[in-house]
């Protein structure tokens, strides 16, 4: 595996001394009752949120015997570790008392410089002044949320739809509405006719979220000529854009497409990441916005969290100047590449009965399970068989897409993809002798259906 370089000045590093720990047992505190005293007392909107499947699912997929095709971790055993260790101490050493400090509450400046260089690879002109730099673009999503949305407004987004969104607009009791994609994406006369139906309706919409490229669920990506109509549709209804595109420089033939923001810089709200391309550890991404509302974005920021991380910033924007992160994106590029390859090839070999989204870029493929399959009702068998994959229905709003689940080749190795992908085989196989024999677990009188629990392994 390929190393990219990094200039550290050939700083030699201490030995870390392992960590004291006290020795002491967890007390019994930790345990504590389950019963919640303060159950009437939480705000109305905590009734929407709710774990993700994704969530409920770590704790068993992260078993070593489990191949998991669950989570969207990224691989990052290519990453040159002991430079980025170098160049850590080397910001504590240098920048020390800057990096342990509060900063300012729309990042740092040196960063939403060099943010600007990044996204300059997508054709985004933009000026660090536009930029606001977050703990990960999770919280983008939640700063423009909280900055937008009111109770039963409408977000329109995919379907399906990536999963953490889907829980912040959720959190602020917003309502989504979902629009058809094809391999090409979003279908644009889909999504003219449902806003022109919500506006019939007097429904406010407020943002139309998309993932353009390498969609998480899907797979797909925004074709080009698609992108100006989807902005001239979405310009029409005066709805903004949340373009959200943390994998667009994640393709496997190194094309990258023009963002949206690229094409209108006053109807969108980009948002951008280090997680996929560099690391998620550091919890740094960004939001672009039109100046008004990068103002609101940036009171927003302040009120949640003071300011992003100036340690995790300063060591970004080190490793932007100093090692050859374009090289180190190309590496990402062709690890992944290597994986969806196994992926779709022991689906061919495998699953034939299935269909699903090849991806030309990013973590997932979408898999269409045969009729009759409930991929929800499927997956303590699939955990049994030491496999893990997130049912469709987490990417829905309102829990349908049961006949779908989404696998993200991202981690684990080509050899443990195939592996997975076998045993996935063999689970679908009796799931479907079984609907054969007594037709779908919903047609099913309840004490009819014997379905293992994900602990029984
Ligand atoms: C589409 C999409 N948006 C946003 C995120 C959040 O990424 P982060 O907060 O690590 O930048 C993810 C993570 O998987 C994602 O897939």
């Amino acid at each position: 595996m390929r190393e990219v370089a990094c200039d550290t000045d050939g700083m030699t590093t201490p030995p870390v001394p392992a960590r004291q720990t006290s020795g002491q047992p967890p007390t019994s505190a930790a345990a504590g009752t389950r019963l919640d005293p303060w159950f009437g007392a939480y705000a109305e909107r905590t009734h929407g949120m709710r774990a993700s499947e994704i969530r409920a699912l770590f704790a068993v997929a992260n078993r070593p015997e489990v191949v998991s095709l669950a989570g969207g971790m990224p691989f990052l055993a290519g990453l040159p570790l002991e430079q980025l260790s170098e160049l850590a101490q080397r910001v504590v050493a240098t920048q020390g008392l800057v990096a342990l400090q509060y900063g300012s509450g729309q990042g740092d400046e040196t960063l939403r410089e060099q943010i600007c260089e990044v996204m300059r690879l997508e054709h985004i002109e933009a000026h660090p002044d536009d930029v606001v730099v977050t703990t990960g673009s999770q919280q983008a999503l939640d700063l423009v949320t909280r900055v937008f949305v009111d109770p039963g407004d409408v977000v329109v987004a995919e379907a399906p739809s990536y999963v953490g969104a889907l829980g912040v607009f959720r959190a602020y009791q917003a309502e989504v509405v979902h629009v058809t994609m094809d391999e090409h994406g979003i279908v644009p006369e889909l999504l003219d006719e449902t806003l022109t139906r919500l506006a019939a309706q007097g429904r406010r919409v407020k943002l139309l979220y998309l993932v353009p490229n390498f969609h998480n669920p899907g797979g797909v990506s925004l074709a080009l000529e698609r992108r100006p109509r989807v902005l001239e549709i979405a310009r029409r209804h005066r709805v903004l854009v949340l373009e959200d595109n943390p994998y667009g420089l994640l393709s496997f033939d190194g094309d990258v497409l023009p963002a949206l923001r690229s094409m209108d810089d006053e109807g969108v709200i980009y948002l951008g990441s280090f997680s996929k391309t560099f690391a998620p550890g550091y919890r740094v991404g960004w939001a672009v916005a039109p100046h008004a509302v990068r103002e609101k974005l940036v009171l927003a920021s302040e009120s949640a969290i003071l300011c992003p991380s100036n340690a995790s910033q300063l060591a970004i924007s080190a490793y932007l100047r100093t090692c050859d992160w374009k090289g180190q994106i190309k590496v990402y590029r062709e690890q992944y590449r290597e994986r969806r390859d196994a992926t779709v090839s022991a689906l061919a070999e495998y699953l034939p009965e299935a269909s699903w989204t090849v991806p030309t870029g990013g973590f997932y493929t979408w898999v269409k399970l045969p009729e009759g399959l409930d991929a929800r009702d499927m997956l303590p068998r699939a955990v049994t068989a030491r496999v893990a994959y997130v049912p469709g229905t987490a990417f829905y709003f309102d829990g349908s897409g049961a006949d779908h689940m989404r696998l993200s080749y991202c981690y684990p190795t080509p050899e443990r993809i195939r592996e997975g992908v076998r045993r996935l085989a063999g689970v679908v196989a009796g799931e479907a002798e079984l609907v054969e024999l007594f037709g779908t677990a919903h047609d099913r009188p309840d004490d009819e259906v014997q379905v293992p629990s994900p602990d029984a392994s």
